[in-house]
């Protein structure tokens, strides 16, 4: 008779925030200066399985999309592990398979969905029987935007004030579409963990740039609760820039947007003279995502084609376990 090792496998998407997370109070529990609010996307699944290796076994291996990984991915995976092994009082370790639907060239962060699909399935392969917010509490310490991407549809990322308190929750708001513009898909040269260290270290605009973020996700949960999609990304594009123009006013500074991203929020601006109600985000990258109703995600597609590799998604699924392994 077989008898088989603990197992989960789990699978989670990004998110990408209309209110953005940009800069930590503790960088060890990685507790945010601010909340931010964000849209779980339908698409560029990662699906993870954690399977316990038998006692006495050594180290974690971890292969990512068919290869064995190194250098910092590893570090990070195993650094995340030994917390949950912490939790779960056990010092078994563990093989970690993971595969990214996210074309390289997406330019989509993976963390979110990578470390929302970890938290699951090795929280689940050790024994923990963790709720929705002690999932996401777990996913926020391998990267902050992953406590979102547990979520379903819409959330909001409580800052707190200690590991208890921070954590990501649904949040409802109207249906609404991002459209991807994949500026450029090379890997961008500084990462979001560094940039924001250089943020809060070098930016005179600093103290300014939280308090704005407390009073623009205020703001985006008055007018999701009004159903107001206009409202919402109005909030949604001038926060964004914020962002980018605090990141721009450090030392050495750091830029992001790439004339190519420019162009797509151009569009939004020419679009919008239209009547039409579109408005552009991006993240610690070149990348622009157009926020949009429905009934124009195409014709906002249409518009930017030529600018980019572009796709269109909505609101997806928070992080689920895959039945198979029970
Ligand atoms: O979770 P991290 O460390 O990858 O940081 C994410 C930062 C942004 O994507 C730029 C903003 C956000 O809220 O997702």
């Amino acid at each position: 008779e077989k008898t088989s090792r603990p197992a989960a496998t789990a699978v989670a998407h990004p998110n990408i925030a209309l209110v953005k997370y940009w800069g930590k109070r503790d960088d060890e529990l990685i507790l945010p200066v601010a909340g931010s609010m964000s849209m779980t996307l339908d698409a560029f699944a990662t699906t993870t399985t954690v399977e316990l290796l038998e006692e006495g076994a050594a180290t974690d291996s971890f292969i990512l999309n068919d290869a064995p990984a190194s250098g910092k991915p590893l570090e990070r995976t195993v650094a995340f592990l030994d917390h949950v092994r912490a939790l779960a009082g056990s010092e078994r370790r563990a093989a970690v398979t993971s595969v990214n639907e996210a074309p390289t060239g997406a330019g989509l962060a993976s963390s979110a969905s990578g470390f929302a699909a970890l938290a699951l399935a090795a929280s689940t392969a050790y024994g923990l029987e963790l709720d929705e917010r002690a999932l996401s509490r777990l996913a926020r310490r391998g990267s902050g935007s992953a406590s979102r991407s547990i979520i379903d549809r819409y959330a909001v990322w409580h800052a707190g004030t200690d590991d208890e308190s921070s954590f990501a929750e649904e949040i409802e708001a109207p249906d609404l579409r991002l459209v991807i513009v994949t500026v450029d898909a090379r890997e961008k040269a500084v990462s979001s963990r560094e940039a924001m260290r250089l943020t809060a270290q070098t930016s005179p605009f600093y103290e300014a740039w939280i308090g704005s973020t407390e009073a623009s996700l205020e703001e985006m949960t008055r007018a999701c609760a009004a159903g107001d999609a206009t409202r919402i990304g109005e909030i949604t594009e001038s926060h964004a820039l914020r962002m980018h123009a605090v990141i721009s006013s450090t030392e050495p500074p750091v830029r992001y947007l790439a004339p190519g991203s420019v162009a797509v929020f151009d569009v939004a601006v020419r679009l919008r003279e239209q009547g039409v109600p579109v408005y552009g985000t991006a993240d610690a990258g070149p990348n622009v995502c157009l926020l949009t109703t429905p009934e124009h995600a195409d014709q906002v597609a249409a518009a930017v084609e030529g600018l980019g590799e572009v796709r269109v998604v909505g609101p997806g699924p928070g992080a689920r376990l895959l039945d198979e392994q029970g």
